[in-house]
Parts: structure tokens; C-alpha cells; sequence
């Protein structure tokens, strides 16, 4: 049984409130639950972008804007939670520390944002060190991790895998793209080089592509580690 941390993009899991993918998503999650622990950080999608254009719109400050993306993170992961029934604890950790106790319990953990500034990607990297996690798991829009934009430079290179430091190299240069966001914001990149937890990168737009990648190595993703270590399937 290995520990797994899944940061699970809001624009994933529910880039529209009625155009989501929970129901798709429980039950891959289970399947990996049924083998290994499970914590997945869910962000913030559509809703938390659309309360932070209004914010944004009525003056309000970007520290109070980002308090209103949390709470929507954590309305997420309450529904999550909520339609995943009894394989889930039945509470939406609200720090580290709390998720760690909870993850006591061997259900699935959920949570969402905790501090402003940031987003669920760095609070899943920061998780991933805190359960000692064997794996980091960053679902989004694309199969992996580029030297460029694939959505806008069609020669974009598909790294298989990469070090800690080409990934940092990157995203600091701002060549790492989905669209209008990074596949790994640079804060959750500086905790996967301190930490050593190798990463995954998957698409997550066809759910089973999660399990087939985490459980059986089957389809498209981007390694992270400093190590040649085997890292698939888990
Ligand atoms: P995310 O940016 O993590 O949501 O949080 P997301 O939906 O996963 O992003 P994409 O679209 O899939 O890439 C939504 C917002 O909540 C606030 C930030 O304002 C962030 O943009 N947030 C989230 C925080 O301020 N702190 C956190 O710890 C998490």
C-alpha cells in the first residue's frame, strides 16, 4: 500500500457547476483507494473564478478574493466528499495537519484551499510532505509536461520524464501551459524539488486515464524525480 496525493484541478473535476466530472471521477478514485491511501486537493474550477471576476469587479482586495476561491475549493470538496459517500471521511480537512489526522481513519481525505496566495496545487505539494506521500499526483488539462505550450506551439517537446530542476527551470520561465494556466504553479515546483516525492503529471479530462496511468502505467504522463527509480504503476 503506497500513500498517493492527488491535486485534482477545479477546471478538472468541475470547470462548470453543471458540466462536472464527479460523478465520472468516483469511481477511479475508489478503484486507487481500494490499493492505496488516498488524499485528492480539489481546486477551485469555474465557480472560484467566476466569484473572483465579481470580487475583482466591486474593488475588493486579492488577499479577500482568494479567501472567497478557498471556500469554493472547499464547497468542491464538500460535494466530492458528499458523493463519495462512506469511502470518503466525512469532513473537509482544513489544514495539513488536520488532513493527516484524518488520513488515520484510511478513507479517502479531501480538501480544498487553506491560505491565501497560492493555489490547491502548492497545497497538495506541501500535503505530499507532510503523509510522506510515495507519490504527487497533478491532474489537469494536458498529457504532461512540454518545453513549451503544446495548445499554442505545435513543435512543443513532451518530456516522458525530467528532474526537480528542469521542471523549476520551466515553469520559471513560463513555458509550461494549459491554455491561460501553468500545469504546476511555481510554489508546488519548489516543493517537489525540496521534497524528492516523484511527480506525476496526467490529463485528467478522461477520468480512467487516472487509473490506467497510476494503477496499470497505461497512457500519456510527465515524471518528475531526482532518482531513476521505478515509478509506475504504484
Ligand atoms: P485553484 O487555482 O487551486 O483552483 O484555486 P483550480 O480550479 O484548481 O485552478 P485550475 O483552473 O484547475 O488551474 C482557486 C483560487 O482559490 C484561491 C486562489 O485565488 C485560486 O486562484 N486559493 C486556493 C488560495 O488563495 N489559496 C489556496 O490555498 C487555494
Amino acid at each position: 500500500m503506497k500513500t498517493v496525493v492527488i491535486s485534482l484541478g477545479g477546471s478538472i473535476l468541475i470547470p462548470e457547476l453543471e458540466n462536472n466530472r464527479i460523478a465520472a471521477y468516483l469511481p477511479v478514485l475508489q478503484e486507487i483507494a481500494a490499493k492505496h491511501r488516498l488524499f485528492v486537493v480539489v481546486g477551485g474550477g469555474g465557480g472560484a473564478r467566476d466569484y473572483i471576476a465579481i470580487a475583482r469587479k466591486l474593488g475588493i482586495d486579492e488577499g479577500t478574493a482568494d479567501e472567497i476561491g478557498i471556500l469554493v475549493t472547499r464547497l468542491n470538496a464538500t460535494l466530492l466528499i458528499a458523493a463519495l459517500g462512506e469511502a470518503a471521511y466525512p469532513k473537509v480537512a482544513e489544514s495539513h495537519s488536520e488532513a493527516k489526522k484524518f488520513g488515520e481513519s484510511r478513507k479517502i481525505v479531501v480538501m480544498g484551499g487553506i491560505t491565501p496566495g497560492q493555489t490547491t496545487d502548492a497545497v497538495a505539494a506541501v500535503l505530499a510532505e507532510r503523509v510522506q506521500a510515495d507519490v504527487f499526483v497533478n491532474v489537469t488539462s494536458v498529457n504532461g509536461i512540454y518545453d513549451k505550450d503544446p495548445k499554442s506551439h505545435a513543435g512543443a517537446k513532451h518530456h516522458k520524464t525530467l528532474t526537480p530542476r528542469q521542471l523549476l527551470s520551466i515553469v520559471s520561465q513560463g513555458g509550461l501551459g494549459a491554455g491561460s494556466h501553468n500545469v504546476l504553479d511555481i510554489i508546488a515546483a519548489r516543493i517537489v524539488e525540496r521534497s524528492s516525492i516523484p511527480l506525476v503529471v496526467l490529463d485528467g479530462t478522461r477520468p480512467e486515464n487516472l487509473s490506467a496511468v497510476l494503477l496499470r502505467g497505461k497512457g500519456d504522463c510527465s515524471i518528475v524525480s531526482s532518482t531513476k527509480k521505478k515509478v509506475l504503476p504504484l
